[in-house]
C-alpha cells in the first residue's frame, strides 16, 4: 500500500431523512381508492409520511376473488407497513369502510398505532337489514356490473350543495368508483357485512384519537360519531360543515387543517416520547 492510500473505515453519519417522521396510514372508504387522499397527501408531507394504499381489488391493486373479511384487508395493511420497515407504532387513519378497517388493526395489532383517525365512520357492526342490503348490492354487481351500484350511490356521498354545484368533484368521485373491480366491490361488501362489532373496544382505545366527520353525512348520521367520539377517552370530535361523507374532498382544506393539527401535535411524542 502506497503512503497516501486510504483505507475506507465507516463512520456513523448524522443525517437528515424527510421522510423520517411519524407516518400516517390513510386507508380510503368502499369503493374508492387512494386519489380521493391526493390533497392530503401533499398537504400533510411537511410533517408526516404518508402511505395511502388501494385496498386490494380497489385502484391499482390486485384484486384476488372474494368474499374478502376485515382481517384481511387490516392484514393487508400492516403488511405494507411491514415492507416498508416501518415498526414503529403510526398515526391509522380511515375514511368509512377504512375506519372498520383501522378498528381492525387496533383490535389485532394495537402496538402498531399511535394514534387513531376516524373519519365519517361508526363502530357498530350491519343489523339484519344491512346486510341483507349488501347481498343485494353484491348480486346487482354481478349481474349489472359497476357502475350499475356505483351511480345509485353517488348522490348520497356528497352534501347535497356540492352534490348540485360542483361538477368537478361529482366526476371525480364517479370516475374513482367506477374503477373499482367487480371482485373488489364484492370483496368488500363481504367484508362488511361480517365485519365485527367495534362497539366494546371504544372503551379500551388508549392512544389519541380524532373524530372527524361531515356536518351532512347521509350514510353515517352525525349522532353516531358524537356517540362514539363520547365514548373513546381519548377522542376529540371535529365536525366539518358543509360537508357530507367525503369531508376531505368537499371541504379539503379544513379537514387537512384539522389532520395537521393532530399530526403536529403528536409529532413530538414519536421524536422524544
Ligand atoms: C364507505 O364509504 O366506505 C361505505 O359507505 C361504508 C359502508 O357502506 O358501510
Amino acid at each position: 500500500m502506497s503512503e497516501n492510500e486510504q483505507v475506507y473505515e465507516p463512520v456513523a453519519l448524522s443525517f437528515i431523512d424527510s421522510c423520517d417522521q411519524l407516518p400516517l396510514l390513510l386507508i380510503h372508504g368502499f369503493p374508492f381508492n387512494n386519489t380521493m387522499w391526493e390533497e392530503q397527501v401533499v398537504d400533510l408531507a411537511e410533517i408526516t409520511r404518508v402511505i395511502a394504499p388501494d385496498l386490494r381489488g380497489h385502484g391499482r391493486s390486485d384484486a384476488p376473488d372474494p368474499p374478502y373479511t376485515m382481517s384481511d384487508l387490516a392484514q393487508d395493511c400492516v403488511g405494507l407497513l411491514d415492507y416498508l420497515g416501518i415498526d414503529r407504532p403510526v398515526v391509522v387513519g380511515g375514511l368509512s369502510m377504512g375506519g372498520y378497517i383501522t378498528f381492525e388493526i387496533y383490535r389485532q395489532f394495537p402496538e402498531r398505532v399511535a394514534g387513531l383517525i376516524l373519519a365519517s365512520t361508526r363502530a357498530s357492526a350491519d343489523d339484519e337489514a344491512g346486510k341483507a342490503n349488501r347481498d343485494q348490492m353484491a348480486a346487482q354487481v354481478q349481474e349489472e356490473g359497476v357502475t350499475a351500484v356505483t351511480e345509485g350511490m353517488l348522490p348520497k356521498l356528497l352534501a347535497p350543495e356540492s352534490y348540485e354545484a360542483d361538477e368537478d368533484l361529482v366526476a371525480f368521485v364517479a370516475e374513482m368508483m367506477a374503477g373499482t373491480s367487480a371482485e373488489g366491490m364484492v370483496g368488500a361488501l363481504m367484508a362488511m357485512k361480517e365485519r365485527p362489532d367495534s362497539t366494546p373496544l371504544l372503551g379500551e382505545i388508549a392512544v389519541p384519537t380524532l373524530v372527524i366527520h361531515g356536518s351532512e353525512d347521509q350514510i353515517v348520521p352525525l349522532d353516531e360519531a358524537e356517540a362514539m367520539a363520547d365514548t373513546i377517552a381519548t377522542a376529540e370530535l371535529v365536525v366539518i360543515p358543509d360537508a357530507g361523507h367525503l369531508p376531505n374532498l368537499e371541504q379539503p382544506d379544513l379537514f387537512t387543517d384539522v389532520l395537521y393539527e393532530f399530526m403536529d401535535e403528536l409529532q413530538e411524542d414519536y421524536y422524544h416520547g
